[in-house]
């Protein structure tokens, strides 16, 4: 397998961490970013100072347009001469309850978060013969909470597709999830936000980053593993504590 990864929304936050981490194991890096271009530069140069010896390239997409999303998986395969591992990261994550949300705030959700990993996992699929695509879902998949009711359908629906894809694209494919629970605030919340949430779940702290970048290497390092879902969310998935 080639050691090339796209990691979409990779600019900022969780998708930067997948990068930084995997470029520090020797990977060359597809940086996708949409509306963080300044970061997304600033990060490619950063990245190929530290590792002179590997390949990065920053490639802008708006993954909520189907036309923009058809073109990426083509463009980074030229660029940078094939990929080995999809990270499907970036996502929309905007709060309304099912009364609330409009067909416009709905597709919004579900192309970002659902139709863009379906086209790019298939677009990846049809053009290597093996590799690994991760799916970030979210443990909200397990609950029906419906204050992030579209957000939510999509990461649920996110979950089914990646059994359904390692089913299809095995074996040279494998096809796992991973759902963070309590890992970065909300940009305009702080941490105190997430130590609150954390007071009603097993492990009474947020997780932070290091457990997604331990889960992303068991998923890497097990060739055995598809159609999985990783919680890295301190049991947050089994419900609250008393
Ligand atoms: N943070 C958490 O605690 C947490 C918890 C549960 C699940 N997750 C999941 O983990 C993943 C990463 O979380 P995060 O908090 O780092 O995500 P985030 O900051 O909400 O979003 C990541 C990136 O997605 C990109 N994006 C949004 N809309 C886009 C569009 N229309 N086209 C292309 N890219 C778009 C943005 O790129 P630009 O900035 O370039 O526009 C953004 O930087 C997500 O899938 C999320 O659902 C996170």
């Amino acid at each position: 397998m080639i050691k090339t990864a796209l990691i979409t929304g990779a600019a900022r936050r969780v998708g930067k961490a997948l990068a930084l981490h995997l470029a520090g194991q020797g990977w060359n890096i597809a940086i996708h970013y949409n509306t963080s271009e300044g970061e997304a530069m600033l990060f490619r140069d950063e990245l190929a100072k530290s590792y002179p010896h590997q390949q990065f390239a920053i490639f802008r997409a708006d993954l909520s347009r189907a036309e923009e999303v058809e073109l990426l998986i083509g463009q980074v395969s030229l660029t940078m001469g094939g990929l080995g591992l999809l990270v499907n990261n970036a996502s929309v994550f905007e709060p309304a309850t099912l009364g609330q949300t409009s067909a416009e705030f709905f597709d919004r959700q579900m192309n970002v978060n659902l139709r863009a990993p379906f086209v790019l996992s298939g677009n990846f699929a049809r053009a290597f013969q093996s590799g690994v695509i991760i799916n970030f879902v979210d443990t909200r998949i397990v609950t029906n909470q419906s204050s992030f009711a579209a957000y939510t359908i999509s990461k649920k629906a996110l979950w089914e597709f990646t059994k359904m894809a390692a089913l299809e694209f095995g074996p040279g494919i494998r096809v796992n999830a991973i759902a963070p629970g309590l890992t970065l605030p909300p940009e305009e919340k702080g941490e105190d936000y997430l130590w609150k949430l954390a007071e009603k779940i097993p492990m009474k702290r947020p997780g932070g980053l290091e457990p997604i970048l331990a889960t992303l290497d068991y998923i890497l390092n097990n060739n055995y593993l598809t159609g999985q879902l990783l919680f890295c969310d301190g049991g947050e998935n089994l419900g609250v504590t008393n």
